[in-house]
């Protein structure tokens, strides 16, 4: 059985540990999450004389940041014909030289903090594969033309298939996401910044000073940056502008160079695939990624790596060994196509940075580029672009509605008589190590059986706004379709915007005493 949940990143780089918050401190700026944006953030904000401490609900590192595949490009996930549409061409120009301030943020930061991340100035080829995508690569290349970013369409890119032409980025960057994170969190230590892990903010106070809640104690902060990849406040608005994607990748264990130069590729289907290759110790790997679908809404969450495995058979000639590597994370895509970042709401304090979509490496960089001038009373180029309040342009109206019509949707249709399977019999037939939401005693309840055998129940009522959750049997996870938030197979929270477990329940049937029927504690989130 494959390893679903482990990254290619994982294998060679030891994190240090840093001890949960004992008690309650004061700091000039709390910052909540420990990503590219937290730590980077943290860093920029430490460099200039703040105060800062860092509060992480599980490991530094290891949420999306360490899932990543880090192609730093010019280019968004969002078409630029699109963004000149909705931003007009100045404001698409922005957002692309924002592109470039942030990929050269992280090249001045792996000189200055010396990290060895192999950081590498590489071509980036958006390339098509049929004649229809032919011509939208030559739309994409005149709008990018107009905006004077340094590219071009070319007929070919150094990959091992045909191809029906490519549109060149010439100076993007690919690097070792997990190297270049701990190098910034060295960086960060040796100012005297302050790093908590394994403590979860639960609640933010706005106030003088303001008081970041979580279930280790409490950290007073003159400003508070929520830098969680989704915000654990402004739990409606906000969310209503967002829409929630699982995304997958492959890392395969090449012996040669399989064809494919230096660079970084993506297709034009949708969802497209994203491919480079990384060199981590003596082995070079092969990484393809794709297949995304909202949180929640796939059926058969192993199919989508079996359609990158035949994606990686046709196109590159390569079975994908069951010791290779197979992992998903999240992707989170705003309305409009650009990050949400700065004041949340009417907040003067607290402040948000969210949508990404998967662009994030460059985009939280940025992101954090954005708040620490905001809260240094320095003038920032991005920040009107990027504001997290706005709802203009209007053409992303539709889309704010469209993502809102999800939730409701889901609030009726997920509990719909009929819509689970019911009784005894669905409930001896989960396998060891799967769940399933099923009806039991005319109550809905989410139901895991551990390796052992032994089963346990938790209410699958998602603690952010009460959609049901669906069982995710790739990653073992509970993930809910509204708005992302993910739980482990005991109820933890694994993604935000939920902040509280799952409610445990008993098994009708069962006794008080045997609810829940296994060690809650008795595995380790997934990595
Ligand atoms: C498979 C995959 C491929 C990708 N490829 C690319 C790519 O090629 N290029 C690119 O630019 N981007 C890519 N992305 C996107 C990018 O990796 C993410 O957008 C980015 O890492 C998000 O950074 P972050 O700091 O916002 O979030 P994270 O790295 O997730 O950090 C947030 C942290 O907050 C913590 N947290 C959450 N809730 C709480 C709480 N209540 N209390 C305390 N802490 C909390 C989490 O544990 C986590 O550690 C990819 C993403 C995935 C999943
Ligand atoms: S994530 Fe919003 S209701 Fe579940």
């Amino acid at each position: 059985m494959p390893n679903y949940t482990n990254s290619v990143w994982s294998e060679a780089t030891p994190a240090p540990a840093y001890p949960p918050l004992a008690g309650n401190v004061a700091v000039d700026v709390a910052v909540v999450g420990g990503g590219i944006t937290g730590i980077t953030s943290a860093l920029l904000l430490a460099r200039a004389g703040h105060r800062v401490a860092v509060v992480e609900a599980r490991r530094i590192g290891k949420g999306e940041s360490g899932k990543t595949t880090a192609h730093l490009t010019e280019a968004l996930d969002v078409p630029y014909q699109t963004l000149i549409s909705r931003f007009g061409l100045t404001g698409a120009r922005l957002a692309a030289s924002a592109q470039r301030a942030a990929i050269e943020r992280i090249a001045s930061f792996t000189e200055e903090c010396g990290i060895d991340c192999d950081f590498r100035r590489v071509p980036g080829f958006a390339f098509a594969e049929t004649r229809a995508e032919r011509a939208v690569l030559e739309r994409e290349a005149a709008a990018v033309r107009k905006l004077g970013l340094n590219a071009a369409l070319v007929e070919r890119a150094p990959l091992p298939f045909s191809i029906a032409g490519a549109l060149r980025f010439d100076e993007q960057a690919t690097l070792h996401p997990r190297i270049y994170l701990q190098g910034l969190e060295r960086a960060f230590v040796a100012l005297g910044g302050r790093i908590f892990e394994d403590t979860q903010v639960v609640a933010i106070d706005e106030g003088e000073p303001c008081r970041v809640i979580s279930d280790r104690g409490v950290v007073a902060a003159r400003e508070v940056i929520v830098a969680a990849h989704v915000p654990i406040v402004n739990r409606v608005l906000l969310h209503a502008k967002l829409a929630a994607y699982r995304t997958y990748v492959v890392g395969v264990d090449l012996q040669d160079s399989a064809g494919i130069g230096d660079g970084m590729y993506w297709d034009m289907a949708d969802p497209y695939h994203y491919i480079r290759s990384q060199t981590i110790g003596d082995r070079r790997y092969l990484l393809v990624g794709g297949e995304d679908h909202k949180v929640g809404e796939a059926d058969d969450t192993a199919a989508p790596f079996e359609r990158l495995e035949s994606y990686v058979r046709v196109r590159f000639g390569r079975d994908v060994a069951a010791t290779d590597f197979r992992w998903s994370g999240q992707i989170v895509v705003s309305a409009d196509g650009l990050p949400y970042v700065g004041h949340n709401s009417l907040s003067r304090k607290v402040f948000v940075a969210t949508g990404y979509a998967g662009n994030g490496i460059t985009q939280g960089t940025l992101a954090a580029m954005v708040l620490a001038d905001e809260i240094c009373d320095i003038a920032n180029p991005f920040a009107d672009l990027l504001d997290a309040t706005r709802i203009k342009p209007l053409a992303s109206v539709g889309a704010v509605l469209s993502e809102n019509l999800d939730y409701p949707k889901h609030m009726l249709a997920d509990r719909l008589p009929g819509s689970v399977d019911e009784g005894a019999e669905a409930l001896a037939a989960i396998p060891p190590g799967e769940g399933q939401v099923l009806s039991l005693g005319g109550e809905r309840l989410a139901v895991y059986r551990n390796a052992n055998g032994q089963l346990g129940a938790l209410s699958p009522v998602c603690t952010h706004l009460g959609c049901l959750v669906h069982w995710n049997t790739a990653e073992k996870s509970w993930d809910c379709p509204c708005h992302g938030s993910r739980f482990d197979p005991h109820g933890r929270v694994l993604n935000g915007p939920a902040v509280s477990p799952l409610e445990a329940k008993r098994i009708p049937g069962t006794t008080e005493e045997e609810a829940p029927l296994y060690d809650l504690h008795e595995h380790a989130a997934t990595d």
